[in-house]
């Protein structure tokens, strides 16, 4: 039998390699590689270019039926989903350890097998009493939940193969270890072949089947990436442990738009929807301080109102001056700081500048821009944007102020909230009652609000 070759796997992008190196090639990240047992190789006997079998090809115009939908009762979990679960399919949840993963499926596995479905909840990481504990304090100890905790693949496969799931949990997928592989349970090889044979369970199943994976920032555990094009939906929890609201997002789904979120405030009773996250994100808001700026986000066709704070602070000169940033692109604040600089004459080139987005909310729509530069200006001159004011637009590098999507949005969810005014790009209608004020460039805003002419 030929030797094995030996072969190093990235833990954090699955890249193979066969010597061993500090910094993966492909993804850069610094000591990464992990030897692994290579795949079986097949024996030179085989001839891999003859003996297929011929495949019949379809075409595109029959007609199926649309893949049956489970909605699991928790409206903002459905909503992310794009409807609900789907019959057959694979799901993954990633985001960071302690963020609620196991929590939310819980619910949702307890909802579900109360509306009369077969649930079957899988932990690898925590025993049964445990998870029963945990579920009687979310108020779904009744809740007819088949519990196991178990890490073979093998064992739950038969288990699943005796006792049919319509909803099954794998909680997480890192625990899980399949025995066709010989290396140690989380490395990249192990998770990506104990999710292909559960990924397969489903799809001859028709169960709906999730799996939690958890993604930490350093790379120690094999990140869930390798199995994003596994899987036919991929949602990313996010939140600030700190703070108590909590994102789902779906980054991928094939059955559905990946522009809908979902959000959950964690509480006593575990994650409760939020219906209206304007609300919740505005609710400490410092009002008629400098540096203080409303920002409709827009959240797939969801707007969201979040406040932008900026502080300034000039420094005697020849300090080198802070950026700090949480919640925003820091290169993003750059460029708004370049242009707010380079075509509005501001000098904030020697002042410390940090810039925060409340309730560690974080945004990335390109909109911000025009609010951002707001909070600066404000921050930088102290003068406060009016409270009943919310500022969107994106900025180009020639200091214009760039029109975005769903206007019409933004202005109706502020005015719905008590808001008054809406600072954003030329061209808006008003809305609802609220004033519109368009800026064609930045130095306009800057004269607003700086009261130049
Ligand atoms: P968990 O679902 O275990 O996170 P994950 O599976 O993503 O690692 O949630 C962990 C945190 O949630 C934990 O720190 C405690 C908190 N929590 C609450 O605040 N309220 C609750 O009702 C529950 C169940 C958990
Ligand atoms: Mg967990």
């Amino acid at each position: 039998m030929a030797k094995a070759k030996r072969q190093y796997v990235c833990q954090n992008c699955g890249s193979v390699s066969y010597r061993w190196q500090g910094q993966c090639a492909d993804c850069n990240e610094w000591n990464t590689l992990v030897e692994e047992a290579g795949e079986t190789a097949f024996s030179a006997k085989h001839d891999l270019s003859r003996g297929g079998r011929t495949l019949t090809l379809e075409t595109l115009d029959v007609h199926s039926p649309m893949p049956e939908r489970m909605l699991c009762g928790i409206a903002e979990f459905d909503r992310a989903l794009g409807g609900g679960f789907v019959a057959g399919s694979a799901t993954l949840i990633g985001g960071d350890p302690g963020i609620g993963k196991s929590t939310l499926l819980l619910q949702a596995a307890g909802r579900l097998a109360k509306a009369g479905k077969s649930v079957v909840y899988i932990s690898g990481e925590e025993a049964a009493g445990q998870v029963r504990l945990r579920a009687q304090r979310l108020g779904l100890g009744d809740a007819p939940v088949a519990l196991a905790s178990a890490t073979s693949v093998r064992d739950i496969l038969a288990t699943l193969d005796s006792r049919t799931g319509d909803f099954v949990v794998i909680d997480s997928i890192q625990t899980m270890h399949s025995d066709l592989i010989d290396s140690a349970p989380g490395t990249v090889s192990q998770v990506r072949a104990s999710a292909q044979e559960l990924i397969r369970y489903a799809k001859d199943s028709g169960a709906a089947i999730v799996l939690v994976g958890h993604v930490t920032k350093d790379g120690t555990i094999a990140g869930p990436r390798v199995l994003e094009h596994m899987v036919d939906t991929v949602l990313a929890f996010e939140g600030e442990r700190s703070h108590q609201y909590r994102i789902l997002r779906a980054v991928k789904n094939r059955f559905g738009g990946t522009d809908e979120i979902g959000v959950f405030a964690m509480g006593e009773e575990g994650l409760g929807e939020v219906s209206n996250p304007s609300s919740l994100f505005l609710t400490d808001r410092s009002r008629d301080v400098p540096g203080s700026v409303v920002f409709p986000a827009l959240e797939g066709t969801r707007p969201v109102l979040v406040e932008v704070q900026a502080l300034t602070v000039r420094l005697a000169s020849g300090a080198t001056p802070r950026r700090a940033v949480v919640g925003w692109d820091s290169g993003r604040l750059a460029m708004v700081l370049a242009v707010l600089e380079a075509r509005c004459g501001l000098q904030m080139g020697g002042a410390e500048v940090y810039l925060n987005i409340a309730g560690g909310y974080r945004l990335t729509d390109p909109a911000a821009d025009l609010a951002v530069a707001a909070a600066l200006i404000s921050a930088f001159s102290e003068r406060p944007v009016p409270a009943d004011a919310i500022v969107f637009g994106e900025l180009s590098l020639s200091g214009e102020v760039r029109p975005v999507s769903h206007d019409a949005l933004r202005l109706r969810e502020a005015a719905k909230l008590g808001f008054s005014k809406g600072w954003g790009p030329k061209g808006m209608k008003p809305v609802n009652g609220i004033g519109v004020n368009g800026f064609g460039r930045l130095g306009e805003l800057v004269d607003l609000m700086l009261g130049r002419d």
